[in-house]
């Protein structure tokens, strides 16, 4: 007879109760109870990094803690990034900067490193290159060596420095950032497509819309 626990886990703001065997890992918890598969196993020995996750906002590995050892606990994974109100509904700027900075080759290290580098920039906002490079010295990447993963760390803590407006959970809307005369009102349905758009131009073409019009 199979002796299962029951335990809940709030993933990414999610509260789910599964049931598992006092032995089955985290990182397996995560990905076949929760089919939550960004989270990815390296070596399941504790030395690659592929299955960071933050418990209650610390990094840990997933393949070293039993899923019953989290029962009650705050667990987010690499798919929680997006949800983020400094995300602002696209990818989180840790994400955009693996991209950018073409931190990432194969992708397999990825979640992990960017886990690592969420929970360096949740505490140290504006880390030097050498602690970035010791808070991801628990993640290997085979692929890329370190340097552009390390940049794509800072480019995320700059763009996080340049969003004050995300500080407080909030963002910036539309209509701040086109603060003036106009009445643009963007966020509900039919917008109208920009601030110097009142309505389409009578006889004009929709695509050549002077988008350069003078409300801009
Ligand atoms: S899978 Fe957990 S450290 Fe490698
Ligand atoms: S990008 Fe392939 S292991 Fe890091």
């Amino acid at each position: 007879m199979t002796d299962e626990r029951e335990i809940t886990l709030t993933v990414n703001g999610t509260e789910h109760t599964i049931e598992v065997e006092p032995r089955k890992l985290l990182v397996h918890a995560i990905r076949e109870d929760l089919d939550l598969t960004g989270t990815h196993i390296g070596c399941d020995t504790g030395n690659c990094g592929a299955c960071t996750v933050l418990k209650d906002g610390e990094p840990i590995k997933s393949c070293l803690t039993f899923a019953v050892q989290a029962d009650g606990s705050e667990i987010m994974t690499v798919e929680g990034m997006e949800d983020l109100p400094e995300a602002e509904g696209e990818l989180h700027p840790l994400q955009e900067g693996f991209r950018e900075e073409h931190g990432l080759q194969c992708g397999y290290c990825t979640p992990g490193m960017i886990m690592s580098g969420k929970a360096l920039l949740d505490e140290n906002p504006d880390p030097e290159e050498g602690e970035i490079r010791e808070a991801i010295s628990g993640n290997l990447c085979r692929c890329t060596g370190y340097q552009n993963i390390v940049k794509s760390i800072e480019y995320a803590a700059d763009e996080l420095k340049a969003e004050p407006a995300t500080a407080d959970g909030g963002s910036v809307t539309a209509a701040e950032r086109f603060d003036g005369e106009t009445d643009f009102d963007c966020g509900v349905e039919d917008c109208c497509g920009g601030p110097s758009a009142d309505g389409p131009i009578e006889g004009a073409d929709p695509q050549f819309d002077d988008v350069g019009g003078e409300d801009t």
